[in-house]
């Protein structure tokens, strides 16, 4: 900011087009940018989603999202115990299901010992204040990939929802303290509400993906928990087209009618709009899942020196809570988490 009299007259009269209102004076030093700064991100913001796999005592690698691993139970415990130390108010659990256990009903979702339900209890017996967010779909369970049930190329709607409200309660028998509903089937989140209350699970909160597009950020994701190379076709006919907005809102009310507690726009950056739209309408808690491929893009491009990782990874979440979410799922979360620790 350089408007200091005396310095000669340059041959354009800005004066005379901004008068003077000069927003550049408060941005000129760090206290003064400090002090106007609209939206802040916290350790708050954060929910952390972890990816489990069977066996003991193992932390493998997924290679398309640098940083992240496949953990084994007692390795979640681990990043469990280092999320509540960093403040991090909850986790997500998603399980890679060993491929002979996958079927074309997912059967092993509804198997109360299965990785979800292992976590689950081992988490909160050593880290009881942490929350944990399970998601309830079928597509880490089914041979297809698919998060329904087949018939030919039809993915079944209301015999898929039976099947996820069973899913549903066994992650809370395990302990699970939200089930999030990832499989965009119509009535899901109404037919779990009643089957956790008739269960005595009244106080399970529901954070529903209300707004789930079809989209090609999921790919990582798919490499993480294996059903990259299964999936049959695509989810056209149950997730949403990435170009409609209306219909996100009458998702997100359908779905707050059915009880609701949280509602959630996946994925993050590219639907920013939509974030916005759902929490100007809704005033409801509002949370935006910062996917696998928007993670993968900003790690890989950072990892080539193409852009400064840190610096995105902060610019990106920060623009969550521009756009009116209240918390982010993302890979980030220990990472951002430490630098708020740490003063950064
Ligand atoms: C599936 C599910 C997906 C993600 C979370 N739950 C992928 C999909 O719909 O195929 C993606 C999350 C991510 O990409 O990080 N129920």
């Amino acid at each position: 900011f350089e408007h200091r009299p005396g310095r000669g007259k340059p041959a354009i009269d800005v004066d005379a087009i901004v008068g003077s209102r000069r927003l550049r004076r408060n941005r000129r030093t760090d206290w003064a940018r400090r002090l106007v700064r609209e939206n802040t991100l916290t350790v708050d913001d954060l929910i952390w989603p972890i990816f489990v796999v069977a066996g003991e005592n193992a932390r493998t690698p997924v290679a398309s999202m640098p940083g992240v691993e496949r953990l084994t139970v007692d390795q979640a415990v681990r990043d469990a115990e280092r999320a509540a130390k960093l403040g991090i108010p909850a986790i997500a659990i998603f399980p890679y299901t060993d491929p002979a256990l996958r079927d074309p009903v997912g059967s092993e979702a509804l198997n109360d010992d299965n990785l979800v339900c292992r976590a689950v209890r081992a988490i909160k017996a050593e880290v009881p204040n942490l929350g944990i967010i399970t998601d309830v779909a079928l597509d880490p369970f089914t041979s297809h990939g698919h998060d329904g049930l087949m018939d030919g190329d039809a993915i079944l709607n209301d015999e898929t929802v039976e099947q996820l409200v069973r899913a549903a309660l066994v992650q809370a028998e395990a302990g699970a303290d939200v089930i999030g509903p990832s499989d965009m089937m119509d009535g899901r989140v109404g037919a779990i509400r009643a089957g956790l209350d008739a269960a005595g699970f009244g106080h399970v909160q529901i954070m529903s993906y209300a707004v789930k597009y079809a989209s090609a950020f999921y790919g990582p994701f798919r490499d993480a928990v294996g059903t990259n190379k299964t999936l049959i076709g695509d989810k056209r006919t149950y997730q949403m087209d990435p170009a409609n907005t209306e219909e996100a809102l009458r998702e997100a009310e359908q779905d707050i009618a059915e009880g609701a507690d949280m509602i959630m726009v996946k994925p993050g950056m590219p639907y920013l709009d939509i974030v916005h739209r759902l929490k100007a309408t809704f005033g409801m808690p509002t949370y935006a899942y910062q996917v696998s491929g928007e993670y993968a893009m900003i790690m890989g491009a950072a990892e080539r020196g193409w852009i400064d990782g840190e610096r995105a990874m902060v610019e990106s979440l920060l623009a969550f809570k521009r756009a009116g979410a209240d918390g982010v799922l993302t890979y980030f979360a220990p990472a951002v988490a430490e630098r708020l620790k740490a003063g950064a």
